[in-house]
């Protein structure tokens, strides 16, 4: 293993529940609609836009809204996001990613960063992890948001790696499809019954180690 991409959401911090949240602020106030709980693993990884396509598609609605109504939406939604990530801090970074972080180090593993969110350097940087990546691949550079791989391999060729030299890192459905498109080993975090294709599922991040990589990444390459 040479490389790791990671996601961002869910994976490095728990901003995952604030993302649906905000949708599900949005879809009550603006739109009348109650989204279920289940839909939370649907919209994981999806981008901001996607999303929201989404619900207007699960609310029988789509057609009702032109493209400037869209991104109208879309951008409050963000608003309602940014104002629960106010205080994000270092704090927020979740179990296990400073002592994983540390021992890819001590390994000359490269680090970057294949997020589907357009906050992400900001989050990077109210986590005090900003300078910890060797690269942050731009999703709005990429053609396809996830579960299409095209940020994966953006994020493995932003460290100068092919993709079967890395890891990616995941804890959503659409995340875990877009890492093995890419042709990447799968360590994904979460519930082993959703995220079933990715090549080891832990159920914290706690449980990630340079370790558990390296040898998911070994027996992939058997
Ligand atoms: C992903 C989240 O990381 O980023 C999604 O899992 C979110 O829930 C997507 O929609 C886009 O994020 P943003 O910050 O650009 O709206
Ligand atoms: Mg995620």
């Amino acid at each position: 293993m040479q490389g790791a991409v990671f996601d961002l959401d869910g994976v490095i911090t728990d901003t995952a529940r604030y993302h649906f949240a905000a949708w599900c602020q949005l879809a009550k106030e603006k739109l009348g609609l109650d989204l279920p709980a289940k839909f939370e693993i649907e919209l994981k990884g999806v981008s901001r836009i996607d999303s929201l396509k989404k619900i207007l598609e699960y609310g029988n609605m789509l057609d009702k809204y032109s493209d400037e109504q869209i991104q109208d939406l879309a951008a409050e939604k963000n608003g309602y996001y940014l104002k629960a990530i106010e205080d994000l801090s270092e704090k927020d970074i979740l179990p296990g990613i400073p002592e994983l972080i540390d021992q890819l180090k001590e390994h000359n593993v490269k680090m970057s960063l294949a997020s589907a969110s357009k906050n992400a350097p900001a989050i990077l940087k109210k986590l005090g992890l900003f300078d910890a990546f060797d690269a942050i691949a731009d999703p709005s550079k990429v053609e396809h948001g996830k579960p299409a791989p095209d940020i994966f391999l953006a994020g493995a060729a932003a460290v100068d790696l092919k993709p079967s030299e890395c890891v990616g890192v995941e804890d959503a459905v659409a995340g875990v499809q877009a890492i093995k498109d890419a042709g990447m080993t799968a360590v994904a975090v979460g519930d082993a019954a959703e995220l079933g294709k990715a090549d080891t599922v832990v159920p914290t991040t706690a449980d990630f180690s340079y370790d558990l990589f390296e040898k998911t990444f070994e027996k992939a390459h058997k």
